[in-house]
């Protein structure tokens, strides 16, 4: 059968498009590189206009160029972030754009509880003869977002390389499309100094030979992976696809042999990263693009034995509690996976998670072990499922150690600088018995 006749039918301007839209819809793309760039630029054209209001955007992570976070357009054409990086930090700390908080492997189940979405919208690669369009470098909540919204539009560009896995959706569950080939969105390769070095250097050191691997977003993440150079037989199942897992495929550091679910290939939810791994992205067979439903579920992850699990952090209290998220009251990123993987990793047979910060910001000024967290602070990894804490002084095993255990642990891990005035706190604290 010959599709070219259906997609041809479904053919719009942006701007066709854009006069869909009624005022009050919820809108939504899957994160990142996924965000069209034709269609919200007429969506804000029509709100500019005042021909409709309340209208939002939701995603995970919004880029540039981004029309709904706009000041101008509040309560016309506006935002909700799912996860706060790159064009949404400064509109959500100025509260002209909202935040919603939410794990990222319960993305599509917020949904369901708060009622679907009016219109899905999504990058995808060009059709293929069969009809069908790949979300490329993002699975993530597409396909399961797609199948919810009352409306599914999408932007096709030659630029979306074309991934394989669960992260398709056919020419008729279209409403409508239009061709825009806006250039992908790129981010630097994540600059990775001494002390991340040194950080890295230390968990690698608790990786074993055929662990299955998950890395954050961040420097000290990267780090790690620079260092697993003598490593055999790794895994990778992964939210977010990293630079330097490109190297670690190509090293034949990752093989995904000892994977016991998608043996034989790296599982991400999604990617974003430079040209170079989007080319190695693009009709890639050993890497599988599946929904983050799937690849985040602690229960999945904990299918997986020796899983290991690294994140970022901004700051952690002398009970173990997490700040990822936000510096003191102000929002600044997203719990994004972080506690479905140390969940899963709690799960996992073998199983570890690593929360990694450098001990102080500021240069220098300021410990990032605190006796409580900043008043403000909100905490993104729980005291209770918390494993690992690293910095470049050490590793603080904190699981299954009481809290005075723990203060005390962390307290040999923070700058020493700061070690007598946090003794000090943690005593009144009544935390070191
Ligand atoms: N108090 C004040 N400022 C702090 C701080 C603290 N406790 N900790 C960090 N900062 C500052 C840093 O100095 C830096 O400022 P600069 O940009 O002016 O130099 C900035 O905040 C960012 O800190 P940094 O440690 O460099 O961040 P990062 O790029 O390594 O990212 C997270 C760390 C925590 C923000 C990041 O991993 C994240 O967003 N995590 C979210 C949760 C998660 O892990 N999800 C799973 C994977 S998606």
């Amino acid at each position: 059968m010959d599709f070219t006749d259906i997609y041809n039918s479904k053919k719009k301007s942006p701007e066709e498009i854009a006069d869909q839209i009624l005022s009050g819809f919820e809108l939504v793309c899957p994160t990142a590189a996924s965000q069209p760039t034709a269609i919200p630029a007429a969506i804000a054209e029509r709100a500019k206009k005042g021909e409709i209001e309340h209208v939002r955007h939701n995603s995970i992570i919004a880029l540039n160029p981004a029309p709904f976070v706009d000041p101008e357009l509040a309560g016309k054409f506006e935002y909700v972030s799912w996860f706060t990086q790159a064009a949404a930090r400064k509109g959500v700390q100025e509260g002209y754009c909202d935040y919603m908080p939410c794990h990222y492997s319960e993305e599509v189940a917020v949904w369901d509880a708060k009622g679907n979405p009016d219109v899905f919208y999504a990058v995808v690669s060009p059709m293929d003869r069969h009809g069908y369009f790949s979300f490329g470098i993002i699975a993530s909540e597409a396909v399961e977002l797609a199948e919810r919204a009352k409306y599914v539009f999408l932007e096709v560009n030659k630029n979306m390389p074309r991934c394989h896995g669960s992260n398709i959706i056919h020419i008729s569950q279209v409403d409508a499309l239009c061709e825009y080939d806006a250039p992908l969105n790129e981010v630097p390769v994540p600059t990775v100094s001494e002390t991340d070095l040194t950080i890295g250097r230390q968990i690698a050191e608790m990786i074993p030979d055929g662990a299955t691997i998950q890395f954050g977003i961040g420097g000290v993440p990267s780090a790690v992976g620079m260092c697993l150079n003598d490593k055999k037989d790794l895994g990778i199942h992964t939210e977010l696809f990293t630079e330097s897992m490109i190297d670690l495929i190509e090293q034949g550091i990752v093989t995904n042999r000892r994977k016991p679910l998608n043996t034989g290939k790296t599982v991400a939810a999604f990617a974003w990263g430079s040209k170079r791994m989007y080319d190695f992205l693009d009709d890639n067979i050993s890497i599988s693009m599946e929904p983050v439903s799937y690849v985040n579920n602690p229960y999945v992850i904990g299918q997986i034995d020796n899983f290991i699990s690294i994140n970022a952090c901004l700051e952690v209290d002398l009970l173990g509690q997490v700040c990822s998220e936000s510096i003191g009251p102000k929002h600044f990123s997203g719990s994004g996976g972080q506690v479905d993987f140390v969940r899963g990793c709690n799960m996992s047979k073998g199983g570890k998670s690593f929360i990694a910060m450098n001990a102080t910001a500021k240069k220098g000024t300021l410990s990032k072990i605190k006796p409580i967290l900043t008043p403000g602070a909100v905490v993104t990894t729980g005291k209770n499922d918390v494993d690992y804490i690293v910095t470049e002084f050490g590793v603080a095993h904190l699981r299954g150690r009481t809290a005075g255990e723990r203060a005390k642990a962390l307290i040999e891990i923070a700058h020493p600088d700061f070690r007598e005035e946090l003794r000090a706190e943690a005593r009144k604290m009544h935390l070191m018995i």
